[in-house]
C-alpha cells in the first residue's frame, strides 16, 4: 500500500506542497488522538467562549484549531493561515509560500456525543506583494485552491485529498502513516439519497421547498422513484459519504437570518469542499452558480451549499432556474 507522500510523488506535486500537506497531516493525527481519548483527555464539553461566528466553542474546537495553528506556524512555507475559529488571519513567514484556510473541528455538536467529525482545509498561494496578515489575500475565489481536503475522524481517520488530479482517500494506519486505501473516487451522476436538516423546511426559498416536496412524495410524485434521507450533522461525514456512494447535500439559504448567505462557510467549508465534489465529478453550486466562482469580499463570508451527484444537483438547480436572474446575486455575496 502506497504512503501519502510516495503516492503525492507518483503524481508529481511539488516538493513543497507535499511538505505542506505533511504538516497538516501532523497536526490531524493529534487531534484523532485527542478525539480518540475522549473523556479520558478531558477534551469533551464546551468552553465559555463565542467564535467570530456567534457560535459556543466547544473545548475540541479549540484544542484542533490550537494543533493546526501551531503546526502550521512552525512550517516556513505557510505565510499565513485563517481559521473559522479565529477572527483575523494570522500571519506566518513573510517569505512563505502558501496561505491555508481551515474548518478545525467540523460537525462539534457530534463531539459530546461520540459521533463522527472532521478537519476541512483549502490551500491556497500567496499573491505576489501580498502578507498573510492582509485579508484581501485570502479572497481568492475557489477556482484558485491548489489542494483541498478533509480528515474524518469516524471509526478510522481518513484523509480525502485532492490537488486538481482527482479525488483520493488515505486511511491512517496505527503506525501513524495515512495510505492510500481508494483511489479516483467518481460520485455516481444519479441517486436516491439526499441530505438536508428537515427541521429548517419552513424557512427555506419556495423553490428549495418545491425540490424536496418531490424527493418526498417519491414512486407517487414527478421523479417516479423513492428517496432516503441521511443527516448527521456534520458536513465532513455527508461528504465522506457522497464521495464514496453518491447523494445531495444541501445546506441551502434559509430566512432566520436574511442578511446571511448561508450557515456554511465558503473559505473553510464551500470552497475545499466544491473542490473535492467537483474533482470527483460532481456538482457544486449555491443552487444559482458554482460556489468556486464566487469572488469572496470576507474570509468568514456564508455561502448557500447544494453538492453531490451530478445529475440530482442538476434537478435542484432547475427548480431554482425561473428566480435565477433576481436571486443569484444576494446568494454569491
Ligand atoms: P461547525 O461544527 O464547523 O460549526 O459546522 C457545522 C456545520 C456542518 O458541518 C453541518 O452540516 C451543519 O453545520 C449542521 O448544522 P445543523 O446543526 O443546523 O444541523
Ligand atoms: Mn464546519
Ligand atoms: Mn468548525
Amino acid at each position: 500500500m502506497l504512503l501519502l507522500s510516495q503516492f503525492l510523488k507518483q503524481q508529481e506535486t511539488d516538493d513543497n506542497l507535499i511538505d505542506l500537506i505533511g504538516t497538516l497531516m501532523l497536526a490531524c493525527k493529534e487531534v484523532a488522538i485527542q478525539l480518540r481519548e475522549g473523556a479520558l483527555a478531558g477534551v469533551l464539553g464546551s468552553t465559555e467562549d463565542t467564535n467570530v461566528q456567534g457560535e459556543t466553542q466547544k473545548k475540541m474546537d479549540v484544542i484542533a484549531n490550537d494543533l493546526l495553528k501551531k503546526f502550521l506556524l512552525d512550517n516556513p512555507l505557510v505565510a499565513g493561515l485563517a481559521s473559522e475559529e479565529e477572527d483575523l488571519p494570522v500571519a506566518g513567514n513573510p517569505d512563505g509560500r502558501y496561505l491555508v484556510t481551515f474548518d478545525p473541528l467540523d460537525g462539534s455538536s457530534n463531539i459530546d456525543i461520540n459521533v463522527s467529525v472532521g478537519t476541512i482545509f483549502s490551500i491556497l498561494e500567496l499573491p505576489e506583494g501580498m502578507s498573510g496578515a492582509d485579508e484581501a489575500a485570502y479572497l481568492q475565489a475557489g477556482r484558485k485552491q491548489i489542494a483541498a481536503g478533509y480528515v474524518l475522524y469516524g471509526q478510522s481517520a481518513v484523509l480525502s485529498l485532492t490537488t486538481g488530479k482527482g479525488v483520493n482517500f488515505f486511511t491512517l494506519a496505527h503506525t501513524g502513516d495515512f495510505l492510500l486505501t481508494r483511489d479516483n473516487i467518481e460520485i455516481p451522476a444519479d441517486t436516491n439519497e439526499f441530505a438536508i436538516n428537515m427541521s429548517n423546511q419552513r424557512h427555506w426559498e419556495p423553490e428549495m421547498q418545491s425540490y424536496i416536496d418531490e424527493l418526498l412524495l417519491g414512486v407517487e410524485g414527478n421523479r417516479g422513484k423513492n428517496f432516503n434521507m441521511r443527516w448527521i450533522a456534520s458536513m465532513v461525514a455527508e461528504v465522506h459519504r457522497v464521495l464514496t456512494r453518491g447523494g445531495i447535500f444541501a445546506y441551502p439559504w434559509d430566512k432566520r437570518d436574511e442578511s446571511k448567505p448561508g450557515k456554511l462557510r465558503l473559505m473553510y467549508e464551500g470552497n475545499p469542499m466544491s473542490f473535492l465534489i467537483e474533482q470527483a465529478g460532481g456538482l457544486s453550486t449555491t443552487c444559482y452558480g458554482n460556489i468556486m466562482d464566487i469572488e469572496p469580499q470576507k474570509i468568514h463570508q456564508r455561502v448557500a451549499v447544494a453538492l453531490g451527484s451530478k445529475n440530482e444537483v442538476e434537478t435542484a438547480m432547475e427548480f431554482h432556474r425561473d428566480s435565477a436572474d433576481s436571486k443569484a446575486a444576494r446568494l454569491n455575496r
